[in-house]
């Protein structure tokens, strides 16, 4: 199990990596405008700004919508850093560019998913990862962990190697929940990844341990 951090905030990623447990990070165009990053120049430095601190992948996301155009993008983006993965929509462009980059030995995720058809298709294009929207499903009352249950179940059963990346998650259970499931990969907010560490017990039970000590050795 891989936990990535979904974020272009490096602040947030130098916290996460300083705790020794992440394994990659996840960016799309909204996390890239919110960062204030403008310009091309910019925006693939900010990648290779990431790449720097952080150890394993990180996906960085097409703005292009034809097949032409994202193969030109994607092309550039992989060749920024060796730890990119170009980060490509499921549309049927986004799937064309998906098989292109897997013959051409260009890692890529399909990001924007939101079905167990998508993910098929994501897998039989040689996807590295798939990014099924957990978080979006939920806000739209249906069971976002329910259709990473069933990716994970065909994707075994067929033994596709695509690796399911759990996004779009909203908070901590939504985690653990999603690794119940079977993900391979959860990307996940800061605050969620710290919820991780929350609990009364633990910090009672500290305070005790110290209270206890302090009685006798002051
Ligand atoms: O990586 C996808 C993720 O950033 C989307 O999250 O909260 O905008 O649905 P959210």
């Amino acid at each position: 199990m891989k936990f990535f951090i979904d974020t272009a905030n490096l602040d947030q990623i130098r916290e996460a990596n300083d705790l020794g447990v992440l394994d990659g990070v996840t960016t799309n165009p909204s996390l890239m405008a919110k960062e204030q990053i403008k310009g091309e120049a910019s925006i693939r430095q900010h990648y290779v700004d990431i790449c720097n601190i952080v150890k394993g992948d990180v996906s960085a996301e097409v703005i292009s919508t034809d097949f032409e155009g994202m193969i030109k993008e994607g092309r550039e983006l992989a060749a920024l850093h060796k730890q990119i993965v170009v980060k490509v929509p499921c549309t049927k462009d986004g799937i064309k560019a998906v098989k292109y980059f897997t013959d051409n030995g260009i890692r890529t995720n399909c990001t924007l998913v939101f079905s167990v058809g998508q993910a098929l298709l994501a897998a039989k294009a040689g996807a590295t990862y798939v990014s099924p929207f957990v978080g979006r499903l939920d806000d739209i009352s249906t069971d976002g962990v329910e259709l990473i249950r069933q990716i994970v179940d065909v994707y075994r059963y067929y033994e596709f190697p695509t690796q399911v990346l759990a996004a779009s998650i909203r908070h901590t259970m939504h985690i653990i929940q999603c690794l119940e499931a079977g993900a391979d990969v959860a990307t996940c907010p800061l605050s969620a990844i710290m919820g991780l560490l929350k609990h009364p017990l633990t910090d009672a039970g500290l305070a005790q341990f110290l209270a206890d000590h302090k009685k006798v050795n002051g």
